[in-house]
């Protein structure tokens, strides 16, 4: 098992980029945060499979938290993280510190509209702002031809394809299926806060959602499907729910019974904020 080569600066990750762009490679690269679950394996899966070399950066980045928020307590588990890649046979770590990626001073943000209204941007208002500035700058960073990201996420699927589609950054998005345990339970860094009763709890909402999926596609109200969606959470032992809502799946207005939709979720269950989504299929 090949252990993968491990960056810390920008000048650094240049340069073996370069190195692959002057051999010819392409490259595809995953952003991540750590604490790497199988979810993300599967994002390193799809990046070996899609190009040569795959870089994967692990950096929990502060600009995307609001003081509210578990920066401190994010889970962080490098040396665990870098066997992950090793298995995934992963080439490239990039691990900066904040400092180098938010030096003294630095003042930029990228602010995306479009599908970052509403859902998490009513109850976080300014995460996409945080995210949109970091994938910006590890993708102006690294160049790489592709980036791979989940679909459990799935309004920052939808803000990161607007970003490179209305920045020109010529970057291929690919959005990667959801991973789930045997239960539906989409795998998660924030799962590793749940007690075993809560565990039990969180592997209802999946199975809500897919009802409440199927209810539309066969024709049932909207409004009535998702309200009783939001009941049935709450049954389920969660105190409280953010927003359970259907949307369009490419721009997350709000969905029309002829387009291709989404339901999402975001819900609490003691102190964990557990979001999920699952398609409507179009009848
Ligand atoms: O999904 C995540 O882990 C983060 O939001 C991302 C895309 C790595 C940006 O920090």
């Amino acid at each position: 098992m090949k252990r993968p080569q491990v960056v810390e600066t920008v000048s650094d990750l240049r340069a073996v980029v370069r190195e692959w762009r002057k051999q010819g490679l392409s490259v595809a690269m995953v952003p991540t945060m750590g604490a790497l679950h199988d979810g993300h394996v599967s994002l390193m899966r799809i990046g070996l499979e899609r190009a040569d070399r795959c870089v994967v950066s692990i950096f929990v980045n502060p600009t995307q938290f609001a003081p509210t928020e578990d920066l401190d307590k994010y889970p962080r588990q490098l040396a665990a993280d870098l066997d992950r890649l090793a298995q995934a046979g992963v080439q490239l770590a990039f691990t900066p510190t904040a400092a180098e990626m938010y030096p003294e001073a630095f003042a930029a943000k990228v602010t995306i509209g479009g599908p970052s209204a509403g859902l998490e941007t009513d109850f976080r208002p300014t995460f996409f702002e945080g995210v949109a500035t970091v994938v910006a700058k590890l993708f102006l960073q690294a160049l790489p031809d592709l980036a791979i990201f989940g679909e459990k996420d799935y309004q920052q699927l939808c803000v990161v394809k607007k970003l490179c589609r209305d920045l020109d950054i010529p970057v291929e998005i690919v959005g990667a299926p959801t991973v789930r345990d045997a239960e539906g339970l989409a795998m998660s860094s924030r799962n590793a806060y749940l007690s075993p009763d809560e565990l039990a709890q969180a592997r209802e909402l999946n199975k809500i959602l897919r009802h409440a999926a199927q209810a539309l596609h066969l024709g049932a109200d909207a409004q009535q499907t998702l309200d009783e969606a939001r009941r049935q959470i709450l049954a389920a032992g969660f105190g409280s729910v953010d927003y359970v809502e259907a949307r369009e799946s490419d721009t997350l207005a709000r969905w029309r019974r002829d387009r291709e939709g989404r339901i999402l979720v975001a819900a609490r269950l003691g102190a964990t904020r557990l979001i999920d989504n699952v398609e409507i299929v179009r009848s």
